[in-house]
């Protein structure tokens, strides 16, 4: 038996998947300002999580905290995968991979087939961890991204059953 009983401080903070809410927003933006040369505004987002009935977006937490995001549109039976992003700090933990899972998971919760993103043709490490995770190469959208006139690269995911 502990001499003493265990007190909260006493735990690592945990690692978490769950819905995100409008709580998270500060914190959801600078990520994504941290993340993306064109970052969405603090009132898209706040549109997508209050208003938008096709959006599904989902957060990984550690302890109180917002690390990574990603979001879905649902389009029929498809999922259009608007956004994702990790805090650089907690990059390269493969914690983008269990974002993604757990997306895959609400996807399947809604009846979704398939999930499609678009990924900017420099974005290497972000495509290893799509075609990891089982997406497919399906085409280019040509100077797609209009900050810098790069090409998209569109991958699809079969959700199996
Ligand atoms: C794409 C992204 C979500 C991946 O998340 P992640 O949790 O770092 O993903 P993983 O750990 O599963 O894999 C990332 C790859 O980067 C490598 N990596 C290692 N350390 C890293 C670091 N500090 N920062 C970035 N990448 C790192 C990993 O080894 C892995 O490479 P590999 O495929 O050769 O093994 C994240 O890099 C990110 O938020 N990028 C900026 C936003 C973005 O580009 N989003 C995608 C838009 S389509």
């Amino acid at each position: 038996m502990p001499d003493k009983p265990l007190q909260e401080q006493d735990f690592e903070p945990a690692l978490s998947l769950g819905p995100l809410t409008l709580a998270y927003l500060d914190e959801m933006v600078e990520i994504e300002n941290l993340s993306f040369a064109s970052p969405w505004s603090k009132e898209a987002y706040r549109k997508e999580l209050t208003e938008n009935d096709l959006a599904i977006y989902v957060g990984i937490f550690y302890g109180s905290h917002l690390i990574g995001y990603a979001g879905m549109w649902k389009v029929l039976d498809e999922g259009h995968i608007s956004n994702i992003a990790i805090h650089p700090n907690f990059r390269g933990r493969h914690f983008g991979e269990l974002l993604l899972e757990y997306l895959k998971q609400q996807a399947i919760l809604n009846r979704i087939e398939r999930m499609t993103l678009e990924v900017r043709r420099s974005n290497i490490s972000a495509q290893r961890l799509y075609k990891r995770f089982g997406f497919t190469f399906a085409g280019v959208r040509p100077h797609y991204y209009n900050d810098n006139n790069e090409d998209a690269f569109i991958y699809w995911l079969e959700i199996e059953k």
